[in-house]
C-alpha cells in the first residue's frame, strides 16, 4: 500500500475494515480543533514557555512556583475545552471494533471524554496532582484553583500526575502500548511531530512486527518518509470524517 494509491482515503478505509484491529497513537495535534495549542510550531505552548526552564522535573525541583506557571496554563485551558469530531469519530471506530485502542501523548483526558473507553495514557493526566516528596494523590479539581500553586498536607508544592522532560514513561501505561503496537494490523499516527521518544518508537514497533503505519497531520513529520506507509494530509476531524464515510461505504 503506499500514497500512489488512486484514493488514499479508501484504501486506508478498505484496511482497516478488513483488519479491525487497529490501534491509535495520538499527539497534540488532534486537540488543537478543542482549542488547545499544540507544543512546538511559532504558535505553541514551547514557543511561549522554553520546555528547558518551564517542563522538565529538574525545573519542577527547583523553582516548582515557577514552573507552575506553565503547569496553570495547560490545566486552565484543557479543563475548558471539548472533544472535537476527531475525538468522537476514534470512539465510534472502538464502538464498531475497527479501533482496538488509542495511546495518547496528550494529558487532557479528551479521549476519554469523547467516549473512548480503552486509552493508554502515555505521558499521564492533568486530572490528577501527586507529591513528589510522599506519594501522596489528589484530584487536581480539589487542591488547584486558578493562579494557585497548590500543596500537599505535608507542604510540599503538588505536581500534576503528568510525566515532565526527565521524568520516566509510567511502566504500565509503557508496557501496555507496546504490547498493543506488537499486535496490531494498523497503527494509525495522529497528530503528533514525532519528536519525542518513546513515544515516537511506537509506530516503528509496530511496523517491524507488520502492521501498517498511517499518519495523519496536515504537516510531513519525521514518520512521514521512514515509518508511514501512507500519509493523510489534513486536519484530523476532516480526515477521520472521511475515513468514517469510507468505511461505512465499504460496510455497506
Ligand atoms: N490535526 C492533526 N494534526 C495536527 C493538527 C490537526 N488539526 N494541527 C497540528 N497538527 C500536527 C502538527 O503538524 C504537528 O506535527 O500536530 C503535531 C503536533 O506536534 P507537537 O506540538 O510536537 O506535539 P506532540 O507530538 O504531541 O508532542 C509530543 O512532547 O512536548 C512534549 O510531552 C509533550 O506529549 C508531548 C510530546
Amino acid at each position: 500500500m503506499g500514497a500512489g494509491g488512486s484514493d488514499p482515503i479508501r484504501e486506508v478505509a478498505r484496511l482497516l475494515a478488513e483488519r479491525r484491529n487497529a490501534v491509535v497513537l495520538t499527539g497534540a495535534g488532534i486537540s488543537v480543533e478543542s482549542g488547545i495549542p499544540s507544543f512546538r510550531g511559532a504558535q505553541g505552548m514551547w514557543a511561549k514557555y522554553d520546555p528547558t526552564e518551564y517542563a522538565t522535573l529538574h525545573a519542577f525541583m527547583q523553582s516548582p512556583r515557577k514552573v507552575w506557571e506553565m503547569l496553570s496554563e495547560m490545566v486552565s485551558v484543557c479543563g475548558g475545552a471539548a472533544p472535537n469530531a476527531a475525538h468522537k469519530g476514534l470512539a465510534a471506530l472502538e464502538e464498531t471494533g475497527v479501533v482496538r485502542a488509542v495511546i495518547t501523548q496528550n494529558v487532557d483526558g479528551l479521549h476519554q471524554a469523547a467516549g473512548s473507553r480503552r486509552v493508554i495514557e502515555y505521558h499521564g493526566n492533568l486530572d490528577e496532582l501527586i507529591c513528589v516528596y510522599c506519594w501522596k494523590r489528589y484530584p487536581t479539581r480539589d487542591r488547584w484553583t486558578p493562579g494557585s500553586v497548590p500543596q500537599c498536607d505535608c507542604g510540599e508544592i503538588l505536581k500534576p500526575n503528568v510525566v515532565l522532560f526527565g521524568e520516566p514513561i509510567p511502566w504500565l501505561a509503557q508496557e501496555q502500548a507496546e504490547e498493543e503496537a506488537r499486535s496490531c494490523g494498523v497503527l494509525v499516527v495522529i497528530g503528533t511531530s514525532a519528536q519525542v521518544s518513546p513515544a515516537c518508537d511506537i509506530p516503528r514497533i509496530a511496523k517491524e512486527l507488520g502492521a501498517a503505519v498511517v499518519e495523519i497531520n496536515p504537516e510531513p513529520t519525521l514518520l512521514t518518509r521512514t515509518v508511514a506507509d501512507v500519509h493523510l494530509a489534513g486536519p484530523a476531524s476532516e480526515i477521520l470524517a472521511l475515513l468514517l464515510q469510507s468505511i461505512r461505504d465499504e460496510e455497506h
